[in-house]
């Protein structure tokens, strides 16, 4: 595996495997009495965040404490970066308390990439979530909820079709898991109004609908995406009620999926806009186990790039 996480493309498929093996592995050993490994003890966890979150931020915190390692949470707010403090001087600053994995969030799209790629640092970089890039590890956590659900796909997702509804445009989760899900092998189908579908969505070797209840009947995982209203500079429907109706994922809907289909969100949800109360709270709505398995993902992802014994062998897929 590389030194560092920047892209779903920085992993091969059985690495990326291996990512999820890895979890599964943790799952079992922290299910036990102990939930703390000593494995990344003596090295130190920077969450380094720039744009809100709730979800990445607790989950990488609780996956780094889970496995013994110090912690370090910095978000901008409240910090030096509102004084006029460069990145550079920030990553710096914090290399200089002894970083041995850098977490990034950032609004603007590379941001991960120029920290990895600057020599300003030498630990490891995790990009969690560069403007409307990438969320690599919001899309590992996902296809592990993938294979919980259906374990007959657990070797491979060839035959699992997956939509992914929604705010395409602006959505880093929407970019990973196209990625993630297509190396896996399952078939995707991106569901928007042209104007949430982004311009080259066509060239990324999926399916297109601007149809939700035409492509509905076919899905195993439906995934609702936020609108991601503070990234919209335009008006992109024109109301928000015309919005839920074609594309929100709601009690009728969930009457017209398949039998054993799943509802999927990433988070924070727009309640009564992408999803309605009762879809996100339905007995086939995972939101939560998504937020649970976030935790176990990320543990395995620290593990493997802080170098951690191998659980498992990758590349047996
Ligand atoms: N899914 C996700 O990235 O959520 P947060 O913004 O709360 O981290």
């Amino acid at each position: 595996m590389n030194q560092h996480l920047l892209s779903i493309d920085d992993l091969s498929r059985a690495e990326a495997f291996g990512i999820l093996d890895t979890a599964e592995e943790l799952s079992k050993i922290s299910d036990g009495a102990s939930k703390k490994l000593p494995t990344l003890r003596g090295l130190t966890v920077v969450n380094l965040f720039f744009e809100d979150s709730t979800r990445t931020r607790i989950s990488f915190e609780s996956a780094a404490k889970r496995l013994s390692a110090d912690v370090i949470n910095f978000s901008a707010k409240g910090s030096s970066v509102s004084k006029g403090e460069s990145l550079k001087d920030t990553a710096q600053t914090l290399q200089a308390m002894g970083a041995d994995a850098v977490i990034i969030r950032h609004p603007s799209s590379g941001a991960a990439q120029r920290l990895a790629d600057s020599g300003w640092i030498s630990a490891a970089v995790i990009n969690a979530g560069d403007g409307t890039h990438e969320h690599p590890t919001q899309a590992l956590l996902d296809a592990y909820t993938m294979r919980q659900n259906f374990p007959a796909y657990r070797d491979s997702f060839e035959g699992l079709t997956v939509g992914i509804v929604g705010d395409i445009l602006h959505s880093r989760v929407a970019r990973s898991n196209v990625l993630l899900l297509k190396k896996l092998g399952a078939h995707v189908i991106l569901i928007s109004p042209p104007t949430l579908s982004p311009v080259g969505a066509k060239l990324w070797d999926v399916e297109i609908s601007y149809s939700l209840d035409q492509v509905l009947p076919r899905l195993d995982v439906v995934m609702a995406l936020r609108i991601q209203s503070e990234r919209m500079i335009n008006s992109y429907f024109p109301t928000a009620r015309e919005y839920s109706h074609q594309y929100g994922v709601n009690a009728s809907r969930l009457s017209k999926m398949k039998p054993g289909a799943i509802v999927m969100h990433p988070g924070p949800m727009n309640r009564g806009l992408e999803i309605a109360a009762d879809a996100a709270d339905a007995l086939n709505s995972v939101v939560l186990q998504q937020v649970a398995n976030g935790v176990l993902t990320r543990m395995a992802v620290l593990y493997q790039l802080l170098g951690g014994a191998p659980l498992v062998q990758g590349g047996t897929k």
